[in-house]
């Protein structure tokens, strides 16, 4: 559906890299795999972003929320869902309105009531939070008894953090696994399972971000380097880029791996 919206740059630029992950539909297949339920399951989302992971799994669930802490993002997301409703209670009188909806909140103090939702899903986000502990825990709080949260949990060593710090800049959290995802995990939940783990050695789960082209991946940097790390790069910063990804060139393809291991836990009610 078209709709007539100007797209703020903090969500074109983003929306640009959202388009780069490959494959796209890698966490929600994940997802899929472990719960062949969705059809009968409430889906809660904690970091959506641009909504890159929700959208594709909302229409397959009974509803779907996505909270963020950026309000920019969840703004335009909001205003687009309600365009989208609008167009399609105006055209037609059997067309469903969209189930999923956003909403601008921490997770560390999820405005929900308690035993909300089947499945809550982290794709890449615990490692951007300092209360992991208390992040978890509202995760626990919301799902109901027997459901499931899925942390997809970034590593260090991805290609994106590794020119990043080439650069001289600051790649955002470089996380212990243990620390940061293993200890709070087992505090809340009692225990977890490592469901995959992904990355470059694992070639089923090979994920990442994939440029066509030399031009696009500049492009790409450029606003990253603007708007996530507030540095103007120079010609010399984008030349050092170029020189970087040229030892990336795949057939038809420049990829940047991510790392990462996805968790599942269960909401059991055996722990504390
Ligand atoms: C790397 S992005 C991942 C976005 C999305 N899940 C995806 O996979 O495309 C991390 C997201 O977590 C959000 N975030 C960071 N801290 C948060 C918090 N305390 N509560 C809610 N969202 C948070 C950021 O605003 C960002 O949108």
């Amino acid at each position: 559906m078209e709709l007539d919206l100007a797209i703020p740059d903090l969500v074109k630029g983003w929306r640009m890299w959202s388009d780069l992950h490959y494959p796209g539909d890698f966490e929600s297949s994940i997802v899929r795999e472990h719960r062949t339920d969705l059809p009968n399951s409430t889906l809660l989302e904690i970091g959506c972003g641009d909504g890159r992971v929700i959208k594709r799994l909302a229409p397959l669930c009974k509803s779907a929320v996505g909270i963020d802490l950026n309000q920019e993002m969840i703004a335009h997301m909001q205003l687009e869902q309600s365009k989208a409703i609008e167009q399609i209670t105006l055209s037609s009188d059997c067309g469903q309105p969209p189930i999923v909806s956003f909403e601008n909140m921490s997770a560390t103090d999820l405005k929900f009531s308690d035993d909300s939702f089947d499945i809550a899903i982290m794709p890449w986000c615990l490692h951007q939070i300092d209360d992991r502990q208390k992040a978890l825990s509202e995760a626990k709080r919301v799902l109901k008894p027997s459901g499931h949260l899925f942390v997809f949990g970034l590593l260090p060593g991805g290609d994106y953090e590794e020119i990043v710090k080439l650069l001289g800049l600051d790649p955002g959290p470089q996380v212990d696994p243990v620390s940061a995802y293993e200890k709070p995990l087992a505090e809340t939940f009692g225990k977890f399972q490592v469901a995959e783990n992904i990355g470059p050695e694992d070639k089923r789960q090979h994920f990442g971000f994939t440029f066509r082209s030399l031009e696009e991946a500049l492009r790409c940097w450029d606003w990253a380097l603007r708007n996530w790390h507030s540095h103007n790069p120079s010609q010399a910063d984008l030349s050092f880029i170029s020189t970087q990804l040229r030892d990336r060139v795949g057939e038809n393809r420049i990829s940047m791996d991510i790392r990462g291991t996805l968790y599942v836990c269960e909401k059991t009610g055996e722990e504390q």
